[in-house]
C-alpha cells in the first residue's frame, strides 16, 4: 500500500481486516516503525482519529508529531499561481516538501466546506499533499471520505456478525448542523465489498452520490428498511443533490428503542461523536445493542494495520532499490 487516501487503496479487504484483528490481540511486538516518523496535520477538530492514529503509530514503534494546521502553523495556499497577498503565508508546494523531510508518512484531516460540490469533490487539500509530498499520505477524513473509519467499521462487523450475510442498514438521522457525506460515503463503499444484504434509508432529498451507492437499494421509509436488520449504522449527512444543505431535522428519524424493536435485535453503530436524543436515543446508546465504544476502539487497529502496510511497502521498495 503506497498511500491510504481512499478505500480503493486496499487490495485485499478481508486480509486487512484479519490482520487488524490479529494486531488487536496485541501479541506481537512490532518494530517496523522504529526510527520512522508519522506527521499528522489537522485542519479540523478530532478526538478518535487523532488519538487512535497516534496510538497506532506508537504501537508500531513510530515517533508521532501532530499539528493543528492553520492555527498552530501558517495558513496554507493551495492555488497554483496564486498571488499570495492574503492571510495565507505559505504555499502547499513548500509545506509538503518540507514536511516530507521530517516525516516518513503524512496524515491529513481536511473537511469539505459544503458550499461548492465540484470544489469539495476535487479533494484539493488531500490531493495537493499527495502531489507535493514525497512520502505516503493517509486520509484522516477528507471532503468526501473517511476510509480509516470505514475500515474500523468493517472490522467491528466482522467481529460481531452471527451470520455469513448479515442485513446491514445505513440510516440517516436528524442533526442540528449540516454534516459532510464522508462517513456514509465510505461506509456505503466498504459494505459493498463485504458479503452483506445492504440497504440505505434516508428522507427524500438525502440520497447519497449515486456513483458511490451504485445498486444499493435506497428506501425512504425508515421503518420498512429497518425490518430484520442485524446491524444499523446511524448517521446524519447533508443533502448531496441540494449540495451541503440541511433539508430536514425530522425527529421521527431519531433512532429510538421503538425503531430498534423493528430490527433483528440489531447491533447499533455510529462513528461518534453522537448527539444523544437527536441522532440516537439514550435508551439505545446505553443498551447492550450499542457497539459504538467497541467501534471507536477498533479505530486503533484499523490505523495500525494501514500504517503497517505502508511501512512494509517502504521496506519492500528499499530492498528493491538495494538489489538494483
Ligand atoms: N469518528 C471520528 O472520526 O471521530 P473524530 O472526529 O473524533 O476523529
Amino acid at each position: 500500500m503506497k498511500n491510504y487516501t481512499e478505500l480503493s487503496d486496499i487490495e485485499d479487504l478481508q486480509q486487512l481486516v484479519t490482520e487488524a484483528l490479529e494486531l488487536k490481540k496485541g501479541t506481537s511486538t512490532l518494530e517496523i516503525g522504529k526510527g520512522k516518523t508519522l506527521g499528522m496535520l489537522f485542519f479540523n477538530p478530532s478526538l478518535r482519529t487523532r488519538l487512535s492514529t497516534e496510538k497506532a503509530g506508537k504501537l508500531l514503534g513510530m515517533d508521532v508529531m501532530v499539528m493543528n494546521a492553520g492555527s498552530d502553523s501558517w495558513k496554507l495556499e493551495f492555488e497554483d499561481g496564486a498571488v499570495m497577498d492574503s492571510d495565507k503565508a505559505e504555499h502547499i508546494k513548500e509545506a509538503a516538501a518540507v514536511l516530507s523531510q521530517y516525516c516518513d508518512i503524512i496524515a491529513v484531516r481536511a473537511f469539505p466546506d459544503l458550499k461548492d460540490k465540484e470544489k469539495d469533490e476535487a479533494e484539493t487539500v488531500l490531493n495537493s499533499f499527495k502531489k507535493y509530498a514525497s512520502v505516503p499520505v493517509v486520509n484522516l477524513e477528507s471532503a468526501t471520505g473517511h476510509p480509516l473509519q470505514a475500515l474500523a467499521d468493517a472490522i467491528t462487523i466482522s467481529e460481531l456478525k452471527k451470520k455469513d450475510k448479515p442485513k446491514i442498514v445505513l440510516s440517516w438521522a436528524p442533526h442540528p448542523k449540516a454534516l459532510p457525506q464522508s462517513v456514509p460515503n465510505s461506509f456505503a463503499e466498504i459494505i459493498q465489498n463485504l458479503d452483506a444484504d445492504f440497504v440505505i434509508t434516508n428522507p427524500e432529498g438525502y440520497d447519497l452520490n449515486p456513483e458511490i451507492t451504485k445498486n444499493v437499494p435506497v428506501i425512504h421509509d425508515q421503518n420498512e428498511a429497518l425490518k430484520d436488520a442485524d446491524f444499523v449504522y446511524v448517521k446524519n449527512w447533508s443533502s448531496y443533490d441540494n449540495y451541503g444543505q440541511k433539508l430536514s431535522e425530522d425527529r421521527k428519524w431519531t433512532f429510538s428503542a421503538e425503531k430498534l424493536k423493528l430490527t433483528n435485535n440489531a447491533k447499533v453503530m455510529h462513528c461518534l461523536p453522537v448527539r444523544r436524543n437527536m441522532v440516537i436515543a439514550d435508551e439505545v446508546l446505553d443498551s447492550e445493542n450499542s457497539v459504538v465504544i467497541q467501534q471507536a476502539g477498533n479505530r486503533t487497529f484499523a490505523a495500525q494495520a494501514v500504517l503497517k502496510r505502508i511501512l512494509e511497502e517502504k521496506v519492500k521498495a528499499k530492498d528493491l532499490e538495494g538489489n538494483a
